[in-house]
């Protein structure tokens, strides 16, 4: 491929091309740039990125990555979702949230819905985070699809203590006059919106034995739950105890093209195919995404331990370059702050650390900050070449005073 090409490659997955600045739910800091690149070669076809969640492989990587896995050991095709290595997958994942069992649905936003409908029951309220995407970024589909009402709490912080969902509890008892249940109480975690904070496992554990108390169901959104537990060190299976379901998504750190699992008691995953074909969301095989999920599985805590300590040496030494300024969030996981002084350009910089490294550099939001993301693409580059690489390029770009 020339590298116009390649690089027209990279707008496109991205989807840069038609949709600039409208991707749902991911800020502008997310995005890579789209103009000014070069036609220089560079030696390295694996990037590596400082701006997804995973590897975001290209189709042909994608290819190529299930051919090997493969080559290693044939891939079962499922029917329907039924058998081979969805159901491997499904096995899997039971086995890791110590849930009786979990099922594959082609979206988080579909896990998230269904979750919520059928732990709910005839309840028509959920508590749901302000900030989550089950509250601002799912199309209102537990009200228009589900007839549940969706209500937010914690408005304005990345999550929601007790005390505010309490509060909200209150609230409703006395100031709404009829009266219905509430079903499910909802925590996303990590928070997406929060630029990957985690809720503290504390916190996490007060409102479950309140729920618990109060006979409310709980449904975790932990689309990027494997962070939360390579940053903090509590596992998947102790998050999992907290909650009744759990749903992690198959794309976010798995590098599948899409898909999603939930897992929780038999009574209730049992009831999801049925749910699942209603809407129209039956697919015919999905190996494709589950195969590549189980393979990115295996491994993951000690992979995510290595990215975590590479990280570490890789913002010190960035760091030391003169104007470059890398910082931790509170609460943070694999998102950092990176602010440049004024006499590098960020978008030339992001623009060579590309056309000449194959490292991609997101955008800067409106306060001048890139959310700096590091994800396992990190392993697939010597750590010396990555920070060589960058200060060249601040080298190339600074503007001399
Ligand atoms: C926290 C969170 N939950 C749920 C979803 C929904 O996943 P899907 O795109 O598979 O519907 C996303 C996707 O961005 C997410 O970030």
């Amino acid at each position: 491929m020339n590298n116009e090409n390649k690089r027209r490659n990279f707008l496109k997955q991205c989807g840069l091309t038609a949709v600039p600045l409208m991707i749902p739910g991911i800020g502008m800091s997310a995005l890579p740039f789209e103009t000014g690149a070069k036609n220089q070669p560079t030696n390295n076809p694996t990037a590596v990125n400082f701006i997804f969640d995973g590897l975001s492989l290209d189709p042909k990587q994608y290819l190529e990555k299930l051919t090997t896995i493969s080559n290693i050991h044939p891939i079962e095709p499922d029917f329907y979702g039924n058998g081979g290595a969805t159901k491997a997958l499904e096995e899997e994942f039971a086995r890791l949230t110590g849930k009786e069992k979990a099922i594959y649905l082609p979206t988080g936003t579909m896990a998230n819905q269904l979750a919520i409908k059928l732990l709910n029951g005839t309840n028509t309220k959920a508590m749901v985070p302000e900030n989550s995407h089950v509250f601002r970024d799912e199309a209102d589909a537990a009200q228009s699809v589900h007839g549940k009402r969706l209500i937010p709490v914690g408005n304005g912080q990345s999550t929601f203590s007790l005390e505010d969902l309490k509060t909200k509890i209150s609230y409703l008892e006395h100031e709404e006059v009829f009266k219905s249940g509430l079903g499910t109480v909802v925590i996303e975690n990590p928070v997406r919106r929060a630029d990957g904070r985690i809720v503290p496992i504390e916190a996490i554990k007060e409102i479950a034995s309140y729920c618990k108390q109060q006979g409310y169901k709980m449904h975790l959104d932990g689309a990027r739950l494997h962070i939360a537990a390579a940053y903090t060190g509590v596992s998947i299976a102790e998050y999992a105890a907290q909650f009744d379901t759990v749903y992690i998504s198959l794309y976010k750190y798995l590098n599948a093209s899409g898909g999603a699992i939930l897992c929780g008691d038999a009574a209730v995953i049992d009831q999801v195919s049925h749910q699942v074909k209603i809407l129209g969301g039956t697919v015919f095989q999905s190996w494709n995404q589950t195969a590549m999920a189980l393979h990115y599985l295996k491994g993951i805590e000690e992979r995510w331990q290595q990215v975590i300590k590479s990280t570490q040496s890789l913002i010190t030494e960035l760091n030391t370059i003169d104007g470059v300024n890398i910082s931790s969030l509170d609460k943070g996981t694999n998102i950092y702050d990176l602010r440049l002084r004024e006499d590098i350009n960020l978008k030339d910089l992001a623009m060579y650390l590309y056309n000449e490294h194959n490292i991609w550099l997101g955008r800067a939001n409106d306060q001048g900050i890139v959310k700096f993301t590091v994800n396992e693409s990190l392993l697939t580059r010597n750590l010396n070449d990555i920070v060589n690489a960058w200060k060249k390029g601040v080298k190339s770009v600074r503007k001399e005073g």
